[in-house]
Order: structure tokens, then C-alpha cells, then sequence
């Protein structure tokens, strides 16, 4: 086990009804709110009454910026940074879901810079300060409502690139589970990869010694195959709803890989899909990651192989540990289309004719990789295991 310095400190308000308490917590942050959402679920759905009902009872002032898209754009970044500017916002709520969050998070980091704040992007510069957030979650699968990073699309370019700061960790998430009762097969199933994804990249490590980690990443990972097909079978399923909530969090607010390095290949590889042809991030790692595992494995076949014994309990066979390893990978496959995901390039609707261009862009600038160090020609091969 490696050294490691483990801080979390947003507030986790979780249940039934928590939303309608969310002028409590935003007043303990801020009087001049930015109420940031998405392309409308919250107003078709109930939330965005709920919430302004709770900030008006309370005298909050708020004016309000909706619109973000799912692999949320740069220029709505900058419309929110001009509103907070111009009506002196000094906190900011956002209600939705990774999309909206971190659409959030770069605007308040933006208004202290004077500089284009796409350059916490390109350019590696650091965030030193930023506006507090608060967060209610109406979709489990990024982990945003809890984690130092955001993810923003530059149309001009096509590139979706990230930041990571301490700074920008939302100071409290709302999480009621029955938010997520109105959520399309599709998001359910796409926001249960990603957050499997999260915890899968955890998982492969070369670190030795984690025993404690590995197995709560087990666990996380058992939990989200035991209940997402009881969320699809039942959308309002409170418990699985619930389970799969707080895995969400779980999975992404840096427990899971304290004292390890995980390898995250394949969220920079899957970046690339959402980047060019606007795909759900979750259903890009539904393809991305078993072929990743596939090229991979045979560089630890032990690891591959717990996984496989200890999450999907395929029956240990130690004389052939790669026939144990490769039925964890196909059993992740499996689960994955039981689900209703993709699992080829083609069955996201995504074209094999710019992969070169796509697998430059994954390595610019970058390593790529942790249990296998990955170059263009690698990341080439992965997009052409998975093209039909
Ligand atoms: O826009 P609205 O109308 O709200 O609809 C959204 C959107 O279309 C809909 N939705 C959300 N809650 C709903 C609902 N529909 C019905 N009922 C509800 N309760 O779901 C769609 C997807 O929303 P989005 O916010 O895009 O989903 P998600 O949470 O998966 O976020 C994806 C974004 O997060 C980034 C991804 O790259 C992607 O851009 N990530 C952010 C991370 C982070 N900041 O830590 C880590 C992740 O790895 C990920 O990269
Ligand atoms: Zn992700």
C-alpha cells in the first residue's frame, strides 16, 4: 500500500425528500444562488419546483441558467461566468447530473480567473480558488456530486478534456434515490457503467498489498450487478435505487483507490467517442472497457483472474489462470448487453473513419496507462477490436 492523504468533505444529505432541504444547506454557503440544470427532466419531473420553492421560503435570491447538455459545452460555461459576474452570484447550485455538475464546477473556478478558463484545460493552469457548489443529484453515474474533477467539451476542436481540483468538490450533494424513479432505461444503464467503470479503473492497479480496497471494490462492484437489473425491471425500486445511488458516490470519491494507482486508460480512450459523436460517456465505456481488458489482461493474469473468482464467481481454475481471467472479461461483456448496452463502435453508431485521429488525440501530451503503459498504435487496436 502506497502513502496517501484521504479527504472527502462534501456533505452527503441522502433519502427520501432531502431536496426540500436545500435552502438549509445553500444558506450556509452563499445568499446570491446560480441555479444551474440540464435540457429540462428537473421541470418536466417536479425537482425544479421543489427547489425554488425551498429557496424562495427561505429568501434566497437565485437567478437561473438551464440548458446544459449531457457532455456539457464550453460556451454555456461562459454565459454562466458572465450571469455571476453581472448579478454578483456567490454560490452555485446544481441540480442534475454529471452534465450539470461539472458545467458548474468550471464556472465557479472560471470567475476567479482572469485568464480564457479553457486554459485549466489545455493548458495546465492551476485552479487556485473557485465559488462554492452544492449539488442535488438526479442521476447516479459520474460520481460528480462528490469528486475534484469536471469534464468539458470544447466544440471549436471537438475536445472534451478535464480538470482536477480540491477546489472545485461540490460542498454538499442532495441525494434522494426516488429523483432517479423518472430516469430513461438507457441513462440507468449508461450511469451504471460508468459508475462500474470507476471502480473497475480502481481495481486494476499494479500496486501491491490493497487487500482492504480490492475487496470494497468487489463489493461496489457486486452491488451494482445485483441491483441494476432490479432498477430496470422496476424503475421505482426505492432500495436498488438507493444501492445504486450511494455506489455512484462511492465509486468515484477517491476511497476506493486510497493507497493504490489506478489505470484509467479507458475513460481517456472512451473521452474521444463522447468528444466527436456527443454518445453517452457510460455507453462509450461499455464498449471501450472489456476491450481494453481484452488487450490487457495477459499482463496480470492474476488480477484478472480475482476479479473474475471474486466478482462474478467464475469457478477458480489456478492451473489455467487465462481461462479464468477471460471469463471475467466475457461475464463483463454479458452484463453489459443484458443491460441494453452497446458493445461495438458500430452498435453506438460510431464510425470507424477517423479512429487514427481519434487515438492521437487520446495520447497527446499524455501517459496513458497504468497496469500497461498505452501508446497511439495500442489505442488504434482497441478501437478496431470493438468496430463491429
Ligand atoms: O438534461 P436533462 O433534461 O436534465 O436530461 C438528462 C440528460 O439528458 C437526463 N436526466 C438526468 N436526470 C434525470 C434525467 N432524465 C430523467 N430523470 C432524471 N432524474 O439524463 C441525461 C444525462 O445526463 P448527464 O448529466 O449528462 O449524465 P451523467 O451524470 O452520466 O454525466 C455525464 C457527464 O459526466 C462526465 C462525462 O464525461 C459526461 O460529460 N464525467 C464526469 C466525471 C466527474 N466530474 O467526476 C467523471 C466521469 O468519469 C465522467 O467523465
Ligand atoms: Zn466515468
Amino acid at each position: 500500500m502506497r502513502n496517501f492523504v484521504y479527504e472527502n468533505p462534501t456533505k452527503i444529505i441522502f433519502g427520501k425528500d432531502k431536496e426540500k432541504e436545500v435552502a438549509k444547506h445553500t444558506a450556509e454557503h452563499g445568499s446570491k444562488v446560480l441555479l444551474h440544470y440540464g435540457g429540462g427532466s428537473i421541470k418536466k419531473y417536479g425537482t425544479y419546483d421543489t427547489v425554488v420553492k425551498s429557496l424562495e421560503a427561505a429568501g434566497i435570491d437565485y437567478v437561473e441558467l438551464g440548458g446544459v447538455k449531457p457532455n456539457p459545452r464550453l460556451d454555456l460555461v461562459k454565459k454562466g461566468m458572465e450571469l455571476v459576474e453581472s448579478e454578483n452570484v456567490d454560490f452555485i447550485l446544481a441540480v442534475g447530473g454529471g452534465s450539470v455538475i461539472d458545467s458548474a464546477k468550471t464556472i465557479a473556478a472560471g470567475h476567479y480567473y482572469d485568464g480564457d478558463v479553457w486554459d485549466f484545460f489545455a493548458n495546465n493552469v492551476k485552479i487556485e480558488q473557485a465559488l462554492p457548489v452544492g449539488v442535488v443529484l438526479t442521476i447516479p453515474a459520474a460520481g460528480s456530486e462528490s469528486s475534484t474533477s469536471a469534464v468539458i467539451t470544447k466544440m471549436d476542436g471537438e475536445h472534451k478534456l478535464s480538470i482536477n481540483s480540491k477546489h472545485i468538490r461540490p460542498q454538499f450533494a442532495i441525494m434522494n434515490p426516488e429523483l432517479t424513479f423518472t430516469l430513461p432505461d438507457y441513462q440507468t444503464a449508461a450511469g451504471a457503467v460508468d459508475i462500474m467503470s470507476h471502480i473497475l479503473e480502481r481495481y486494476f492497479t499494479k500496486t501491491a498489498n490493497v487487500e482492504l480496497t480490492d475487496r470494497l471494490c468487489e463489493a461496489a462492484l457486486k452491488t451494482m450487478i445485483t441491483n441494476t437489473p432490479l432498477v430496470l425491471e422496476d424503475n421505482e425500486d426505492y432500495a436498488a435505487r438507493a444501492e445504486i445511488m450511494w455506489t455512484g458516490s462511492i465509486a468515484h470519491n477517491n476511497l476506493l483507490d486510497t493507497g493504490r494507482v489506478g489505470d484509467w486508460a479507458s475513460h481517456g480512450i472512451e473521452h474521444e467517442l463522447s468528444a466527436l459523436y456527443d454518445v453517452a460517456h457510460g455507453a462509450g465505456l461499455a464498449v471501450i472497457f472489456p476491450a481494453w481488458m481484452e488487450y490487457v489482461y495477459q499482463h496480470d493474469l492474476e488480477r484478472f483472474a480475482q476479479y473474475a473468482v471474486r466478482v462474478w464467481g467464475v469457478d477458480p481454475n489456478f492451473k489455467d489462470l487465462k481461462w479464468t481471467a477471460e471469463q471475467g472479461i466475457q461475464k463483463t461483456r454479458e452484463f453489459f448487453k443484458s443491460i441494453g448496452m452497446p458493445l461495438s463502435l458500430e452498435e453506438l453508431g460510431v464510425p470507424g473513419d477517423r479512429l487514427e485521429e481519434m487515438a492521437a488525440k487520446v495520447v497527446a501530451g499524455k501517459e496513458r496507462g497504468s497496469i500497461v503503459k498505452i501508446d497511439k498504435e495500442d489505442v488504434l487496436n482497441i478501437y478496431q477490436s470493438v468496430l463491429k
